[in-house]
C-alpha cells in the first residue's frame, strides 16, 4: 500500500489551511462595518476582522472544507462576527466545528425566531439548511471554527440585510450581554 503526503494541511488549531485550490479571504471593516450596531472611528478601516479559508477535491458533489477566523475585538462594545447568511439553497445543511476561542453561533429561521449555542475548542454544531448562520467571538482570543458543507448551498446575504439578526452580543466589563 502507498502512503501518500496529504495534499492539504488541516491545521485547524492553528488557524491554517494550506495546499492546492485552497481559497483565502480576509474582511476588513470598512467592508462590513454595515453589520455592526455603530461605527467605531478608532478602528482602522483596514482592520482585518475575520478571515475565511476553504478548500475542495474537484469533481462534482462537492463537499468544501473552510475554517473561519475571528479576531477578538469590540466595535463600541459589540462582540466581533462573521456577516451571517443562509444558503442560497435552504436544503443544504453545513457542519461547524469549534477548534480554538470561545464563541456563540447564532441561528436565525425564515420566521425571525432566533437562538444560540456555544462554541469552544472541541464543539460541534449541525447547521440545519434553513438557518442562517452567524459566528460571533465572545472570548478574549482569536475564535477557529472549521466548516464543511457542500459547494452547491450557495450564499444568501441579501435575506439577512432585509430581515437581519434581531439580537446583539456585548461585551462589559468582561461580561457579555446579548441585547
Ligand atoms: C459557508 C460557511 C462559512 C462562512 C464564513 C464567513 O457557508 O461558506 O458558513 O465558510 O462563509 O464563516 O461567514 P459569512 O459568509 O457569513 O461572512
Ligand atoms: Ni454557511
Amino acid at each position: 500500500m502507498q502512503i501518500k503526503s496529504p495534499k492539504y494541511i488541516y491545521d485547524f488549531f492553528n488557524g491554517v489551511i494550506q495546499g492546492e485550490n485552497v481559497k483565502h479571504y480576509k474582511k476588513l471593516y470598512k467592508e462590513i462595518d454595515f453589520i455592526y450596531k455603530t461605527r467605531d472611528n478608532q478602528l482602522s478601516p483596514d482592520t482585518v476582522m475575520y478571515e475565511v479559508y476553504s478548500f475542495n477535491e474537484g469533481g462534482s458533489n462537492i463537499l468544501l472544507w473552510g475554517l473561519t477566523v475571528i479576531y477578538p475585538i469590540t466595535i463600541n462594545g459589540e462582540c466581533n462576527m462573521t456577516r451571517g447568511h443562509f444558503h442560497e439553497d435552504r436544503e443544504e445543511p453545513e457542519i461547524y466545528f469549534g477548534c480554538s476561542g470561545e464563541g456563540l453561533l447564532l441561528y436565525l429561521d425564515s420566521q425571525g425566531k432566533i437562538f444560540a449555542e456555544k462554541v469552544f475548542k472541541g464543539s460541534l454544531h449541525y447547521i440545519h439548511g434553513n438557518y442562517a448562520h452567524r459566528l460571533v467571538n465572545t472570548g478574549d482570543d482569536t475564535l477557529r471554527v472549521g466548516a464543511c458543507w457542500r459547494e452547491a448551498a450557495g450564499h444568501d446575504y441579501k435575506s439577512i440585510d432585509e430581515k437581519p439578526f434581531p439580537n446583539r452580543v456585548y461585551k462589559k466589563d468582561g461580561k457579555i450581554d446579548i441585547a
